[in-house]
């Protein structure tokens, strides 16, 4: 029960990695929020889970201040807290450098970079008013690091988005320190999602992948949510500012 009395916000939750992390924070005892732009993926997060009591599902889009507004008000007005702050909620795109348009583009960002920047701004000012510090924990990508061409295809707008997040979460980590709010990224490599499963399901493409990595098999929401657990609770109080890459060894070669 690492999380007992804790109330945590996962964004992204109603689905793959953001599900993975709100199921393991229930069964450490958090209160947690889920919230989504799919509402009934999240209600189904919060079904799995069991726990009624200390769930709570926001149907709300990360882009939009004041839903964000409203996610964190919703949250203090029915746990009375809030200790860690999940930006997982992602998109990804994979259209070429030289065809790539400016709606593609700022979508991807809008969600995967200007989110994390809502999101961590308001539920900061909420976390410096209770005075309890906090918890940041940011969902980049191994493309924030590297770039991955997924099966021959670039995604610079995804790079981009995920690298200007690594950032974003240093920048966070050493304005917040005085607080005892502490940031850090989580750096999926490829983990069986929604979001790959288009392309895991070309056999050629899985090969691919498996071919790179070390450990010999692909990644499992759980590995994240494994991750996440550590990065929220006390055994991560000396870090910030920093990642966890849990990729099966991708960056390692
Ligand atoms: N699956 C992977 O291999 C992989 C690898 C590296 C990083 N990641 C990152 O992990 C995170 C989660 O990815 P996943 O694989 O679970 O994807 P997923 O598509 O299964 O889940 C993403 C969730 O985010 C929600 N979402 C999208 N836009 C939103 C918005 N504007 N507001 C609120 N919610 C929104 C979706 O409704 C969905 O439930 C993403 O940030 C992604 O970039 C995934």
């Amino acid at each position: 029960m690492k999380l007992k009395n804790k109330t945590a916000i996962v964004t992204g939750a109603g689905s793959g990695n953001g599900r993975a992390i709100a199921l393991k924070f229930f069964s450490e005892g958090a209160n947690v929020v889920i919230a989504d732009l799919n509402e009934e993926g999240a209600q189904e997060t919060l079904r799995l889970a069991g726990a009624e009591s200390n769930g709570l599902v926001i149907k709300m889009d990360v882009t939009k201040r004041d839903e964000v507004q409203r996610m964190i008000d919703e949250t203090v007005r029915t746990f009375g807290t809030i200790d860690i702050l999940v930006n997982n909620a992602g998109i990804v795109g994979f259209t070429p450098f030289l065809e790539l348009g400016d709606k593609e583009w700022d979508q991807v960002h809008d969600v995967n970079l200007k989110g994390p920047f809502l999101c961590s701004q308001i539920a900061a000012k909420e976390m410096i008013n209770a005075g309890n510090g906090g918890r940041i924990i940011n969902i980049t990508s191994v493309e924030a690091h590297v770039i991955v061409s997924s099966s021959g295809k670039c995604q610079p707008h995804y790079n981009s988005s995920k690298g200007g997040l690594n950032l974003l979460t240093k920048a966070i980590a050493i304005e917040l320190a005085q607080y005892g709010i502490t940031a850090n990224n989580i750096a999926p490599g490829v983990v069986e999602t929604p979001f790959t499963a288009s392309g895991l399901s070309n056999p050629e493409a899985k090969r691919w992948v498996l071919d790179r990595l070390p450990v010999g098999r692909i990644g499992k929401p759980d590995d994240i949510a494994n991750a996440a657990l550590f990065l929220a609770s006390d055994d991560s109080s000396y870090m910030t500012g920093s990642t966890v890459f849990v990729d099966g060894g991708w960056t390692a070669i």
